[in-house]
């Protein structure tokens, strides 16, 4: 197990490039199953999760080819239908399967993936409208089985527009035969990337952008070149590093429009941001407290709201942070707290007293994005903080410890086995 040290009272300089997101190829890559020509995807980040996806679609029987920056996936010869638990259990996304293998093979068989550190996170919504389309579902062994003689389009509302059931939908929906209407669908960027690649190799969804979706059925897809987006959170955790820091950065390759919520709120707190077309310039600020609620797109996304807490640490005055969509997203807070931070957490609120100074303290990582915020403090902790477990931080930040190296950051990763 690998761990980090990192010198704090440290200064970010020069500029950082953003990497192409994780939440965005994760779909695609189960998008994949949908299409026997070959898929040729540039830049797929060098992390845990797209490892884990990676293998997974070749144990389902793609052949994989990587040269230069491009990965080709040829899923021409699949010949099986099951994700197995060992790796189920490891990324809660391989659950993104489920409606391509339905699609593709008439059958599915996808471990369930639990529970996660950050909450129970159901998939109901998943399972009851693939029902829709013509899935029938049973739970056996651990297992989602689903079985169908042929995807037919529907109209479906979502209770609450999940991500992660929109995307599984509206590629179950890419071969159904007729028309389906994804109603209350989520906004996220990354839906809209997924809707663009899947549009690239020849399926028909529209209204991409807006809460409703509408995918007519194709019967095949064509081959592909397609690079996804650039990484927004990875790009909040920089931009808000460079501020808790007070220091002065460029951010490249981030596309800011997917931002915009965020930078706005950190501009009201006094932030010196300035956007000039796909890159963002930080400069140090002199911010205060604020309130923050984390929402669906165009919202406060949860997946920056443990790196806001460190920043909130250094800010001058009190706020108030209330995490809206998972109910154990503050783990980060005990961690936090053993630098020095000021936290009192209640129900789903933590109450965040700005201007104390952190000082460095063994910490450990406990999920992806609460490590995020782990590094940011010790980025701001005088002293050297050793932060464990940093599998975490690898499942979604490509190259961390290298990108911060460049900018100027003393920071070392050591095995500690
Ligand atoms: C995706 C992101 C994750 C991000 C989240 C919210 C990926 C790989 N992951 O996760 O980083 O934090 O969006 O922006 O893209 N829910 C149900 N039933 C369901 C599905 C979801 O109750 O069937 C609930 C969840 O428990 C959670 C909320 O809906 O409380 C949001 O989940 P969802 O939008 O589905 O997130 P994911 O797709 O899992």
């Amino acid at each position: 197990m690998d761990k980090l040290i990192i010198t704090g009272n440290a200064k970010l300089s020069g500029d950082v490039e953003i990497s192409c997101a994780k939440n965005a190829y994760l779909p695609i890559l189960a998008g994949v199953i949908l299409n026997k020509k070959n898929i040729h995807l540039k830049n797929l980040p060098e992390l845990r999760d797209i490892r884990t996806m990676k293998k997974l679609l070749e144990m389902l029987g793609v052949k994989t080819n990587v040269s230069g920056d491009t990965t080709t996936f040829d899923s021409s010869g699949m010949n099986s239908f099951e994700a197995t638990y060992d790796l189920v259990k490891t990324m809660r996304a391989s659950i993104f399967v489920l409606g391509p293998l339905l699609a593709r093979h008439k059958e599915a068989k996808v471990s369930l993936p639990g529970g996660c550190a950050i909450g129970t996170r159901p998939i109901d919504l998943h399972l009851t409208n693939l029902e829709k389309l013509g899935a029938e579902i049973k739970m056996e062994g651990g297992y989602v089985h689903a079985k169908t003689t042929g995807l037919v389009g529907a109209n479906i509302v979502l209770a609450f527009p999940s991500v992660g059931a929109t995307e599984n939908l509206m590629m179950a929906a890419t071969l159904a035969s007729g028309q389906t209407v994804i109603d209350n669908a989520a906004l996220e960027p990354e839906i809209g990337d997924l809707g663009n690649f899947l549009n690239a190799m020849g399926a028909k969804v529209s209204g991409l952008g807006t809460k409703t979706l509408t995918i007519d059925g194709v019967k095949e897809l064509h081959e592909v070149e397609y690079e996804a987006i650039g990484d927004r959170i990875e790009a909040g955790t920089y931009l808000m590093a460079a501020l808790a820091t007070n220091s002065e950065l460029v951010i490249k390759k981030a596309n800011p429009g997917h931002l915009e919520f965020v930078i706005e709120k950190l501009k009201e707190m006094g932030g010196q941001i300035e956007v000039r077309g796909e890159e963002i310039f930080v400069r140090p600020s002199d911010l205060r407290g604020t309130k923050i609620d984390t929402a669906p797109f165009p919202g406060f996304p949860t997946d920056l709201q443990a790196q806001m807490m460190a920043l909130l640490t250094q800010v001058n005055g009190n706020s108030l942070i209330s995490e809206n969509i998972f109910e154990n997203r503050f783990m980060h807070v005990p961690e936090l707290q053993r630098l020095g931070a000021q936290i009192t957490l209640k129900a789903n609120s933590a109450f965040v007293e700005g201007g104390f100074p952190l000082k460095a303290a063994p910490i450990m990582c406990t999920d992806l994005r609460a490590s995020a915020a782990l590094v940011i403090a010790a980025l701001c902790a005088e002293g050297e903080t050793h932060v464990q477990r940093v599998y975490h931080l690898d499942r979604g930040y490509e190259k961390l410890d290298q990108k911060l190296l460049r900018m100027g950051v003393q920071i070392k990763r050591v095995n500690e086995d």
